[in-house]
């Protein structure tokens, strides 16, 4: 693990991370706005919560690509009756993401995964959300400020297929009945179009789409 630590507020949680892991993004505590929503929690004070859609004390949530933690880790202190699972490609990006689990005593299971295969597979954990924020970066966008994403490792940032390989996997292979991405603005369109056999889209928001399953 790398041991140039530097320490991130995220959705107001203390984290650690280093060269191994994306620094988490503003942008991306829109995920976990969501899933609140979803739930029926106040996510501004002074305005009444959504009828809640899910339980949340009896809530299976799976984050696919978890990086330092940061959905997964803020879900889980947000919605304790919640069961988390987490997952990444990178060994040493799950190093991380367990050191700030434990240091803010978020009990998550942590699994090697690509995508969501390993949990797939082992078929006693079937998530009701999804939450992902999967590389979507495009190695061709010229418009893209490198300077801003020197610190990330370029396995967090950079997809296939205008930077959509993963995303359009995930959609492939998702079970659950919500599932929420991030994506660049400029993708939301071709995301919605290909996941429509599948999964209809329920709200927009920021770089964030929320998704129930037809
Ligand atoms: C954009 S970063 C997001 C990290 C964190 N969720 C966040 O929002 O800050 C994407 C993460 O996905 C992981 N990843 C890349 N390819 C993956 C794959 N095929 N399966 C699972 N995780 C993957 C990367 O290692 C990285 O941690």
């Amino acid at each position: 693990m790398k041991e140039d630590f530097k320490k991130v507020n995220f959705y107001g949680y203390d984290l650690i991370v280093n060269g191994d892991v994306l620094t988490p993004r503003p942008e991306t505590e829109q995920i976990v706005d969501e899933v609140l929503k979803l739930c029926g929690e106040p996510i501004l004070p002074g305005v009444k919560p959504d009828k809640p859609k899910l339980d949340s004390k009896n809530l299976k949530i799976l984050d696919v690509g978890t990086g330092s933690g940061c959905i997964a880790i803020t879900l889980k202190k947000k919605l304790r009756g919640a069961e988390v699972y987490a997952t990444d490609i990178s060994k040493k990006a799950l190093e991380v993401a367990q050191k700030n689990a434990e240091a803010l005593d978020a009990p998550i299971t942590f699994i090697i995964s690509h995508l969501c295969q390993n949990v797939n597979n082992e078929g006693d954990f079937t998530p009701d959300v999804i939450v992902a924020n999967l590389p979507y970066v495009d190695r061709n966008w010229d418009w893209v400020d490198q300077e801003s994403l020197k610190d990330d490792p370029d396995s967090a940032l950079y997809a296939e297929d205008g930077g959509l390989a993963l995303i359009k996997e995930l959609i492939d292979t998702a079970t659950s009945k919500y599932l929420i991405l991030e994506a660049d603005e400029s993708q939301h369109a071709e995301i919605t179009d290909y996941a429509k056999n599948k999964y209809t889209l329920l709200n927009k928001s920021g770089f964030v789409l929320t998704f129930t399953k037809n």
